[in-house]
């Protein structure tokens, strides 16, 4: 598809940029006295740390104990009817009073900052899930994925997304202000983090830890059936289903370390040394 003029593409609410063609200021600000439920389960992460994955794998809990349960089920099946986006800041601002009709428990993704949520979120104790991968590798997705969408403005090289990226020139603003901002919820009691390396080393062990987390109680046997299912290759065979052709671009490489691909030694130590400014003195840090 063709892609807009790079300055129509993005705009900007609270300071923090995003795409206009999936989101409003609009919806952000009806976001923001959006009733959250005690028993939500929502994911935080910046884009390109695995966010579509995980979704995946909380739907996939959901499912997995509702079974357990005929009535839950079959509210399920009535749900998918109202179709919403996942992603809380995307779609149109009408959609959080579609979104009421949704049966317990509603999964949803984030990719903003603690003060753009509703303060329901944190009034009704809501479990957070916050997802976080290696800068390096958020980055590098990052640059694949903005020049093989329309949504997002293109860079002419690796260097230039480079500098954008490290100074939050970039759709969902800075990588490192978003996480220092969620990082000061570490210690709240309703908060988990968890990585993407972890997760994808070990992604029974993974899912055991979000399922017991939120208060889904699997077998070792279920916990590692939605790991399965949920696995890069299994997601990229059915993302034509799941995803249309967007798929194509969003399963690109699901692996760690791919960094190395791209980043000269200048980098990344650049890259090291404003992480470390970032988390400096902090338990994420350490
Ligand atoms: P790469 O571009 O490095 O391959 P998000 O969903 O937040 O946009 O993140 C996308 C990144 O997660 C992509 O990284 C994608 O390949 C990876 N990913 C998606 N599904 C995955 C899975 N099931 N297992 C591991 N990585 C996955």
């Amino acid at each position: 598809a063709e892609k807009m003029a790079p300055e129509d593409l993005l705009c900007s609410y609270k300071g923090v940029l995003y795409p206009v063609t999936h989101c409003s200021a609009e919806t952000f600000k009806a976001l923001e006295s959006f009733e959250a439920r005690s028993d939500d389960v929502l994911l935080v992460g910046y884009p390109k740390t695995g966010t579509n994955w995980i979704v995946h794998i909380l739907r996939d809990l959901v499912t997995t104990s509702a079974k357990k349960n005929e009535e839950e089920m079959k509210r399920m099946k009535q749900d998918e009817e109202i179709v919403e986006y996942t992603y809380l800041e995307f779609g149109d601002p009408g959609k959080f009073q579609r979104i009421k009709k949704l049966s317990s428990r509603r999964v949803f993704a984030t990719h903003v900052f603690p003060h753009m949520l509703p303060t329901s979120i944190f009034k009704n104790n809501v479990k957070i899930l916050m997802v976080i991968r290696n800068p390096k590798d958020i980055a590098v997705s990052y640059f694949h994925f903005s020049n093989s969408i329309p949504s997002l403005p293109s860079f002419k090289t690796w260097d230039e997304f480079f500098n954008a990226f490290l100074n939050g020139k970039v759709s969902w603003g800075s990588y490192f202000d978003h996480i220092i901002e969620w990082n000061k919820h570490f210690d709240d009691e309703n908060i988990m983090f968890i990585t993407y390396e972890e997760l994808k080393e070990n992604s029974n062990l993974g899912v055991k830890k979000i399922a017991e987390f939120f208060g889904f109680s699997v077998t070792n046997e279920e916990s590692q059936a939605v790991a399965d299912r949920n696995s890069f290759q299994t997601m990229k065979e059915n993302s034509h289903k799941t995803h249309g052709a967007f798929g194509n671009v969003l399963f690109r490489k699901g692996s760690v370390s791919d960094w190395k691909n791209l980043f000269t030694e200048a980098q990344n130590q650049e890259m090291d040394k404003k992480f470390e400014e970032s988390l400096a003195g902090t338990k994420l840090g350490a």
